[in-house]
């Protein structure tokens, strides 16, 4: 389970609401979340001056998109009061009382705008960020059972991601499945859930046989040991490759029988020869030799075992430099045959499947959901399909984790099986559980490829990104003379890029694998992020104030409208990060960090740290390092590494 030393460092502090200090609005806490304060403030005020209930004021309030709205506004017509909304917004702010806290309202067509006093917000947010540190904008009451009784404990939730197949090449729509699945991960974590990390690996099936025949034929011990997943996969293509041979002469036999057949001719000698070929085939040995596996055969076991093994290694190697671990490699081969057969009889108790040519099958159609067809529980040959497991792993997880939520992070090219899963688990009679299981999906991505050819790897997509980067970095001498680890530095940055350009759109659009702008220092990329992030170091560097002259500013002289517009950004972050809790959408994140980066690029040239006298250079020094505190605590939780220089 999540333990603390095993997350990003930056993820590790989480801010929990003394119980002590409940606000009286459900799920408002202004110790931890500055604009809770407002909220709070508003709700009571106006509540107060007109008789209409706070808590309905408290939860009707919204951010806004962008400023120039205010900070907060109020919907009038979701207040569900029988009278003009643009009246009742001019009458509302009529009596809104005067107020430390906020401005006087603005009636703004149906809405109420609220802008809060820039004085107090400025105190309150920047001193805030500077003690909180990584922890601003975290939550830990968000995932616990009862915030007022902490005692009850945090809500557990599985976030099953990545889930690739050994032996087979990591492709994008098991990057994306990693990036998002991470970045969840870290959401979760950051609002005090117990998240529990699972890869389910692809490492069951036939092809396993043939892998093992394959390795027999061309594998290679001291290669497996250096490079597993690369080797395996170079023994997969070979022997696939022998198979595609042997397939010809099969199929031909095949057709000949049949046109004889149609004729009426004699086919007993055609039959036998096919027979005979079938049986020495490399398809029918990997059957065989898949059946030992099923049957228990240790020999057979242990080598697969071994291969699956070693390639966990690698992989993890490989996730660390996206800053991910998972606590659990499970996997289609963990699944119990116990809870397959006990599937199948509820199912056929219960009158979800039937029988069909031989196979068992569900038929959605006859159970209310025409759109999910039908699909083969047990073969013919009675073997289970990679439906079949997935019926018996999520009652298995039920039974292991007792988990409040569930998450498959899977490509849309799925969406079809998972929705026949929870669908079958609900006709189960499971409706509870298959309710707290979610499909998060993605859409693919375009030519992915190494720049020397398809094979897709991960390592293979992160080093040639970083050599790219790399080059990138050296056609800005200056800059790159500075960077005391430029290899290091353009791994990190590669890696960066390809996250970012990842998670820029909205989960579901694909988009196109784009070595040059991704790696670009120009436009809303990974590298002009990190760039912003260390621009800001840099400067703290050089200003040469530590933290205590920061908490000692005058943040009074934060006057001018580039400062007021960042603190007034930077007040956002904990909304941001629980907004993003219900869209599960990396890009709420982005576009905000976004927004930061482009007004403090904007605000350098007019609030100037270096030469300013010394009370302003402090104050203008602890904004500074706050909106790098933010941009740190966002880039963490998207599951990059923030560079320094
Ligand atoms: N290994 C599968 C694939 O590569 C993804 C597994 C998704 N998770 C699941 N529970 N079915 O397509």
């Amino acid at each position: 389970m999540a333990s603390a030393d095993t997350l990003p460092a930056a993820v590790q502090g989480l801010s929990i609401h003394s119980t002590s200090e409940q606000s009286k609005f459900e799920g408002c806490f202004p110790s931890l979340n500055p604009i809770d304060i407002y909220r709070q403030e508003i709700a009571e005020k106006l509540g107060a001056a007109t008789g209409i209930d706070s808590e309905k004021i408290y939860t009707r309030l919204n951010w806004t998109s962008t400023l120039d709205k205010g900070d907060l506004i109020l919907p009038i017509p979701s207040l569900q009061i029988k009278k003009k909304p643009q009246e009742l917004a001019q009458e509302l702010a009529d009596k809104f009382p005067e107020s430390d806290l906020v401005e006087p309202p603005v009636p703004m067509g149906v809405h109420l705008q609220f802008f809060c006093k820039l004085k107090p917000l400025t105190e309150t947010v920047i001193t805030r960020i500077l003690k909180d540190k990584a922890a601003f904008g975290t939550n830990g009451n968000q995932g616990l059972r009862d915030p007022a009784d902490p005692s009850k404990g945090q809500k557990k939730m599985i976030i099953e991601f990545s889930s690739p197949n050994i032996a087979k090449p990591f492709h994008a729509g098991h990057l994306r499945s990693t990036i998002i699945g991470g970045f969840l991960a870290n959401l979760f974590t950051v609002m005090g859930w117990d998240v529990i990390k699972m890869n389910y690996l692809g490492d069951w099936g036939k092809q396993y046989g043939l892998l093992a025949n394959g390795y027999k034929l061309f594998g290679s011990e001291e290669q497996l040991i250096k490079n597993p997943i690369a080797h395996l996969f170079d023994v997969y293509v070979k022997i696939n490759a022998i198979v595609a041979e042997q397939d010809g002469p099969i199929k031909d036999l095949k057709e000949q029988i049949k046109a004889k057949k149609e004729k009426g001719e004699e086919v007993a000698t055609l039959e036998a020869d096919l027979a005979k070929l079938v049986d020495v085939s490399e398809d029918e040995k990997a059957r065989r030799y898949f059946k030992s596996m099923e049957d228990g055969d240790p020999d057979a076991l242990a080598l697969w075992s071994r291969f699956r093994d070693l390639s966990i290694e690698k992989y993890k190697q490989t996730y660390a430099r996206l800053n991910i671990d998972f606590d659990v490699y499970s996997g289609e081969s963990q699944i119990k045959p116990e809870s397959m057969a006990s599937a199948y009889r509820t199912m056929e108790k219960s009158g979800v499947s039937e029988e069909s040519e031989g196979a068992v099958i569900v038929d959605f159609t006859k159970h209310g959901a025409k759109k999910l067809g039908k699909a083969i529980i047990v073969r013919k040959d009675g073997t289970p399909l990679y439906l079949t497991r997935d019926i018996g792993a999520i009652q298995e997880r039920e039974e292991a984790y007792h988990f409040d939520k569930m998450i498959y992070v899977v490509a849309a090219q799925q969406d079809l099986h998972l929705a026949q899963l929870f669908k079958i688990t609900e006709l189960m009679g499971l409706k509870d559980l298959a309710d707290r299981c979610q499909h998060i999906n993605f859409g693919m991505v375009r030519g992915m490829s190494t720049r020397k050819g398809t094979v897709k790897f991960l390592d293979d997509i992160l080093r040639d990104v970083g050599e790219k980067m790399h080059e990138v970095m050296k056609k800005n001498t200056e800059k790159y003379e500075q960077v005391e680890d430029p290899v290091g530095t353009a791994d990190i940055l590669g890696i960066t890029s390809v996250m970012v350009q990842d998670m820029t759109g909205k989960r579901i659009n694909g988009y196109d694998f784009n070595l040059d702008a991704m790696t670009s220092f120009e436009g809303d990329t990974g590298p002009y992020l990190q760039y912003a992030h260390a621009r800001l170091c840099s400067m703290r560097r050089k200003s040469g104030l530590s933290d205590e002259e920061l908490l000692s500013a005058d943040l009074n002289l934060l006057t001018e409208a580039h400062a007021t517009e960042l603190v007034r950004l930077l007040s956002q972050w904990p909304d941001v990060l629980l907004n993003t809790t219900k869209t599960l959408e990396p890009t709420t994140i982005i576009t905000y960090l976004f927004r930061m980066t482009h007004a403090l690029s904007s605000s350098y040239d007019v609030l100037k740290v270096i030469g300013s006298e010394p009370e302003l250079k402090k104050a203008r020094m602890a904004l500074y390092a706050s909106a790098r505190q933010v941009l740190h605590n966002g880039m963490r939780v998207l599951g990059l590494s923030p560079v320094e220089r």
